[in-house]
């Protein structure tokens, strides 16, 4: 048996593979595994009781199950949940916006496909463009999307240290691999995985770039406003018919529902609702019939702001002041948290690749990630790159304490013996 191109590409091990396969191989086993490494996001009690009453009401009437289980949606998605999402994109930020510009998908990670594959590859006249990732690391989800290989193209971030043991990745404008095609601009904002939130003025540096060369903004809210809203300092959530705005309910405490929208001009929209009649035919009708209540109510603005924030603040925090005190004395720096559910940590000159750091975690039963997953499309090695790890502090704070604990010590022993 031979798998085509495509089956080889896209069966091959991955670094998201891996984490996906370590994350499942965690929840079904018997030891205890430390699992700072998922993107599952936390059991928030209140966000958990809310979706519980709601799908009580939801079984409970037999019209809205039919609604839920026994019928196909127009591929663009649940008409009610797009209405509801024009209107409240509409009032809370003023977007001139219609249900055209609206598409869901399943999940934001197949938008990201889609996307990507849109605007990158093979053209019509021979040529070829990338995905420009203006600021890596960028998540890891994105690496292996493409239909064809070298799909993205990135330039080393610039780097800003702070007395506090914190660090700050900047977007390296001045030497933007922009020389060559490029087909659209992507980042995630807060990024996955250092929690950086990039300026207001950056993004609009960014969308003048995007409109001069003609090519989309693409922006990825999995973390961001107005759900789930896991930023802890200001930014503007601003339309311009040049940015494509991702957004996803899992965040928000729905990874299970599978359910992402796509706010953009309607050209896209409309390229991206085909697609999903084609790879999916229809979309999951329980994250629109949970969710779309709370749109219209305003409850799910007021859980990522009185909620949702707050939890994940006090858990960054929590999980800063434990790495400070757990990593005195070693060469260190945090990425300032400004959202998402992860830290980033650096070890400037880790005298082992951070890829071996994670085998010997994982032995030790902390699972996290290997920061050398995050930098697609960067040219040339860089030890930058296999300084890092992401550490997430989404789970309980026994388990985030506990691993840090067991991440310092290893850590701490590299320094202190010969490799
Ligand atoms: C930055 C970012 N974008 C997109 C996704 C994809 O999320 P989903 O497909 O669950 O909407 C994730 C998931 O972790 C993420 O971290």
């Amino acid at each position: 048996m031979e798998f085509s191109a495509f089956g080889k590409r896209f069966s091959r091990i991955t670094g998201i593979g891996q984490l996906m396969e370590d994350l499942g191989e965690a929840i079904a086993g018997t030891r205890e595994i430390l699992m700072l490494g998922g993107g599952n996001p936390a059991y928030i009690p209140e966000i958990l009781a809310v979706l519980q009453e709601r799908m009580r009401q939801l079984a409970a009437d037999p019209v809205m199950v039919r609604q839920l289980v026994a019928n196909y949606d127009p591929p663009r998605g649940n008409r009610k949940f797009i209405h509801a999402l024009r209107d409240f994109f509409r009032q809370e930020y003023g977007w001139p916006i219609e249900t055209e510009n609206i598409v869901q998908t399943s999940g934001s990670q197949s938008a990201f496909f889609m996307l990507f594959n849109l605007f990158a590859g093979a053209f019509d006249d021979g040529s070829r463009r990338k995905i420009l990732l203006p600021l890596v690391p960028e998540y890891i989800g994105y690496t292996d999307v493409g239909l064809q290989e070298d799909l993205f193209t990135a330039g080393r971030p610039e780097i800003e240290t702070f007395p506090d043991r914190s660090f700050k990745y900047h977007v390296p404008f001045h030497q933007l691999p922009v020389e060559q095609p490029i087909g659209a601009i992507c980042l995630s904002r807060p990024t996955n995985p250092t929690g950086n939130v990039i300026s207001d003025a950056s993004i609009r540096q960014l969308l003048e770039l995007a409109t001069t060369r003609q090519i989309p903004l693409i922006i990825d809210n999995a973390y961001g406003q107005p759900f789930p809203n896991i930023l802890f300092r200001e930014a503007r959530l601003d339309w311009s018919e040049q940015i494509i705005h991702c957004f996803s309910l899992s965040k928000f405490g729905l990874p299970g529902v599978r359910t992402g929208v796509v706010i953009a001009d309607p050209t896209i929209t409309k390229a991206i609702t085909r697609m999903n009649g084609i790879l999916n035919l229809a979309l999951g009708n329980l994250g629109p019939l949970l969710f779309t209540p709370l749109l219209n109510s305003g409850e799910a603005l007021r859980l990522g702001r009185e909620v949702i924030m707050p939890y994940y603040r006090d858990k960054s925090r929590m999980a800063i002041e434990v790495l400070h005190r757990e990593l005195a004395g070693i060469d260190y720096y945090v990425h300032k948290s400004e959202g998402a559910i992860f830290l980033w940590l650096w070890f400037p000159n880790l005298p082992i690749p951070s890829e071996e750091l994670y085998q010997r975690l994982k032995q030790r039963g902390v699972l996290v990630i290997s920061g050398h997953h995050f930098f697609p499309g960067l040219q040339g090695d860089w030890r930058h790159s296999h300084e890092c790890l992401r550490v997430s502090y989404a789970m309980e704070e026994r388990v985030v304490r506990e691993g840090i604990r067991i991440i310092a010590e290893e850590v701490r022993q590299l320094y202190r013996r010969p490799q």
